[in-house]
């Protein structure tokens, strides 16, 4: 049988992995460490809740314990919760070594980063963002000298999403040495497996765990078809049923916008759930306060953006929820890997309106699964329907007399000012472009409704003349 020693991990790491009720490796740690501590570029792929962080910081941190120095480890991931939990492991993982780890995250204070990092951590634990911010900012820290290079999540990071990372890591990869190892992992590696390799080219070991299915088995995967405006009273049916029937249940909602979360995090209020939200819109602070109280269980119910679907490793959470049929295929084995990790059992439930069946079927194909109806008795979701959906609406209004929608245009102002663009003359530009469409849009139409018209003319002279023969041929009888 395969242990930790025999993988070629030091007896004082495997100590520490028993501490932490680590004992025996998980596929992805059995074949990507060795390589790795061979000095080998790898790149996993492995399952959501597989142990993919350990299989990365166990190696970097033997070898800073043969060799420690700062900076001697990067790790680059896409959110800043994630951020957060990755320095934890290399925290508890590090302990006997003293290991000094520094976190660059946005919407967190630049100056103190920047002392941080001029402290030379052995591990600094960034997104791509708030590093290339700091690397164009200052020069108070090096990374020229880095071994590791670490990508969690690294799909995320190379794809162009609505969070494009290209430009920041283009600028982090220029100050970093080429000879290094480079480590990619995440639960959806194949897509971008092109980009990756040429990130990693020092002999990449790629490992992909072999399964007839990318999600994991003890995930009872369901859905729920529901007309839209019948979606929240299912929801809250759902979230009574399960408070109801457990008491340490941990529910995680994933929505598609910060708005609909915060007017369902409102709204769940107001039917006295325990809940919790987690979004873009957010602050900082805040973000990681909510993250830690639904953590520690104070609050049963998170309802999140995809800002949470990627990496967050909570135990406790024992369904996940689809608000909104998420879009792709990769998305949503993200989101219900929130769930049945580790071994674990979870429910993920779906919710699917008519408009998202085509969705679905993209996920059951891609992702190699079917899934199952959940069932419900529909006569007790309409007798709650009224009630369910008069308190959107009053959390609706509720929420358009605050400044939310404030909120998100001064966001969004700022992050163009961050883009180097200026906001005013791109709201020109947008207007300028809607009145080209507007204009377009009319002659467009104006050219339709002429030729219906003359089709009309047509169509009539065509009647008339037939009408005229008729006639003319009565006459002559
Ligand atoms: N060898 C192991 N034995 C038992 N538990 C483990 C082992 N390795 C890691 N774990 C635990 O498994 C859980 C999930 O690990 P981890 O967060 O690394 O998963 P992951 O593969 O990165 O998932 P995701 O794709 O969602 O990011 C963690 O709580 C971790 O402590
Ligand atoms: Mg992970």
């Amino acid at each position: 049988m395969c242990d930790f020693s025999s993988l070629g991990l030091a007896d004082w790491l495997v100590k520490q992995c028993k501490q932490m009720g680590i004992n025996k490796p998980t596929p992805v740690q059995e074949h990507c460490m060795p390589p790795i501590l061979e000095g080998r570029d790898c790149m996993g792929c492995a399952k959501t809740g597989s142990g993919k962080t350990a299989a990365f910081v166990l190696p970097v941190v033997q070898k800073l314990s043969e060799d420690p120095y700062g900076i001697f480890c990067l790790v680059l991931t896409p959110t800043r919760e994630l951020a957060y939990q990755i320095a934890e492991q290399f925290r508890v993982f590090g302990k006997p070594l003293g290991l000094k780890d520094c976190i660059v995250v946005g919407g967190m204070d630049m100056v103190s980063q920047a002392l941080e990092l001029s402290k030379q951590p052995h591990v600094v634990v960034a997104t791509p963002g708030r590093l290339a911010d700091h690397i164009r900012s200052s020069n108070t820290f090096s990374m020229s000298r880095i071994q590791f290079l670490i990508m969690d999540e690294a799909d995320r990071l190379l794809e162009q999403g609505c969070t494009d990372f290209t430009k920041d890591l283009e600028t982090i990869l220029a100050i970093l040495p080429a000879k290094r190892q480079t480590l990619l992992f995440s639960a959806t590696l194949t897509d971008t497996l092109h980009d990756l390799k040429s990130i990693a080219m020092n002999r990449p070991f790629f490992w992909e765990s072999k399964s007839d299915t990318r999600t994991v088995e003890e995930l009872d995967q369901r859905y729920i078809l529901t007309p839209e405006k019948v979606k929240d009273a299912y929801l809250v049916h759902l979230i009574q049923k399960f408070t109801d029937e457990h008491d340490d249940w941990s529910i995680i909602i994933f929505v598609n916008t910060c708005k609909d979360c915060q007017i369902l995090t409102m709204m769940m209020r107001e039917f006295n759930f325990p809940t919790i939200s987690l979004h873009s819109m957010m602050k900082q602070k805040q973000r990681f306060a909510n993250l830690a109280m639904f953590k520690a269980s104070v609050f049963k119910l998170l309802i999140a953006t995809d800002v949470a679907s990627r990496g967050l490793d909570i135990p406790t959470v024992q369904v996940v929820i689809n608000h909104n049929t998420p879009g792709l295929p990769k998305i949503y084995i993200h989101r219900v890997g929130r769930t049945a990790r580790a071994g674990r059992n979870g429910v993920s439930i779906t919710l699917v309106t008519q408009y998202d069946i085509h969705l679905v079927q993209s996920i059951e194909a891609e992702n190699k699964t079917k899934l199952k109806e959940y069932p419900v008795v529909e006569k007790d979701v309409l007798k709650i329907l009224t009630q369910v959906n008069v308190t959107r609406r009053q959390c609706e209004i509720k929420l358009e007399s605050t400044d939310f929608d404030e909120k998100k245009e001064t966001n969004k102002r700022k992050q163009l000012i961050l883009e180097g663009k200026d906001p005013d003359l791109e709201a020109k530009r947008k207007a300028e472009l809607e009145k080209i469409r507007s204009q377009k849009k009319k002659f467009k139409q104006n050219i339709h409704e002429t030729i219906e018209k003359q089709k009309r003319g047509q169509l009539k002279k065509k009647i008339m003349k037939r009408k005229q023969k008729k006639k003319a041929g009565q006459t002559s009888v």
